[in-house]
């Protein structure tokens, strides 16, 4: 049997996904590119690794097999990958940086400072939602990873380095942005455009009101912060973001942040990568700068001119 590393890899990750239009995507590959590398694989193992029932593709007997040894594998070559990188140092190494789409507001910030402290360091950010980055913490697929509260099912090391209040926003002239201490039954009679499930800001915003006993009308939903933000400039209903995806809007007045009881909803942003990872030099060094220098990234929020927001309790 005459297999390649390159058909393994592509073999791993379409077993992993079940499905050849993810493993393309993941490996940035064409699906056609995809499915002649497991033709070739199938071809030298002599039987088929998936079967295709209706819709859906499952691993065959011999896939299953295969795909045991192909992850181990594929784990190792990560591990060489990353000895490899270490060896080279802070001069040339490589870092894979994923954070929540919440958190690129000032990822990117620390990222171009640090790079130019480094800039031997070839950084690779992603940015997705929370649900993306779990799976991302599953499979260890980044060196580290920024994100609001860890989940406790993953042995995760976590270190917090910056409050991440999330507020109301609502349009500029709504009639509730002069009310003070605005009651959230109140807000029952308003409608909400919302992020997509599977956000970290949707999932705090639901488990925030159904702690307080409030039924909220939703309306859209929406997969970024920044439709959030112009549907809510647009008059679409009232919208709940983190205070960090605000800072030109405050600054234009497009939007008012409702001064609402019980409010900011108050989170952390945490610096996680899998307990006992072997971290890079260059991994490291970006961890020690995001703990060190991260709070002070973004301006401070009483600059937002909502004194309540300056608070410092850990999540819940
Ligand atoms: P998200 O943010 O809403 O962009 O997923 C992640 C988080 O706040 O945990």
């Amino acid at each position: 049997m005459h297999l390649t590393l390159r058909q393994l890899k592509v073999f791993e990750s379409v077993a992993r996904n079940l499905g050849y239009t993810r493993a393309a995507e993941e490996l940035h590959l064409t699906q056609p590119a995809v499915s002649m590398q497991i033709k070739q694989l199938e071809d030298s193992v002599g039987l088929p690794l998936f079967e295709k029932m209706g819709k859906k593709i499952y691993l065959t007997e011999a896939g299953r097999e295969l795909y045991g040894y192909s992850s181990s594998i594929s784990r190792q070559l990560d591990e060489v990958d990353e000895i490899i990188e270490s060896l080279k140092g802070l001069e040339r190494g490589r870092l894979a940086i994923s954070v929540a789409s919440t958190a690129n507001s000032f990822a990117t910030r620390l990222l171009a400072a640090f790079s130019k402290d480094h800039p031997g360091v070839t950084v690779s950010l992603d940015v997705t939602n929370r649900r993306g980055l779990l799976n991302q913490l599953a499979n260890n697929e980044a060196d580290l990873v920024i994100m609001g509260r860890p989940p406790r099912e993953l042995d995760l090391a976590t270190e917090a380095f910056m409050d991440n209040p999330l507020v109301v926003i609502a349009p500029k002239g709504h009639p509730l942005g002069k009310e003070r201490d605005i009651p959230l039954a109140r807000l029952q009679e308003e409608t909400f455009v919302v992020r997509e499930l599977g956000s970290g800001t949707r999932n705090a915003m639901e488990r925030f009101f159904t702690e307080q006993g409030i039924r909220l009308t939703t309306g859209m939903e929406m997969t970024s912060n920044e439709a959030i933000k112009q549907a809510v400039e647009a008059g679409l209903g009232l919208g709940i973001v983190s205070i960090h995806t605000l800072e030109l809007e405050m600054e234009t007045r497009r939007i008012c942040v409702l001064d609402a009881e019980n409010f900011p909803i108050l989170r952390h942003w945490y610096v996680v990568h899998r307990r006992g990872k072997r971290l890079s030099p260059a991994a490291q060094a970006f961890k020690d700068y995001v703990l060190a220098e991260g709070d002070k990234i973004m301006p401070t929020l009483m600059t937002f001119g909502n004194p309540r927001i300056e608070t410092s309790e850990v999540e819940k």
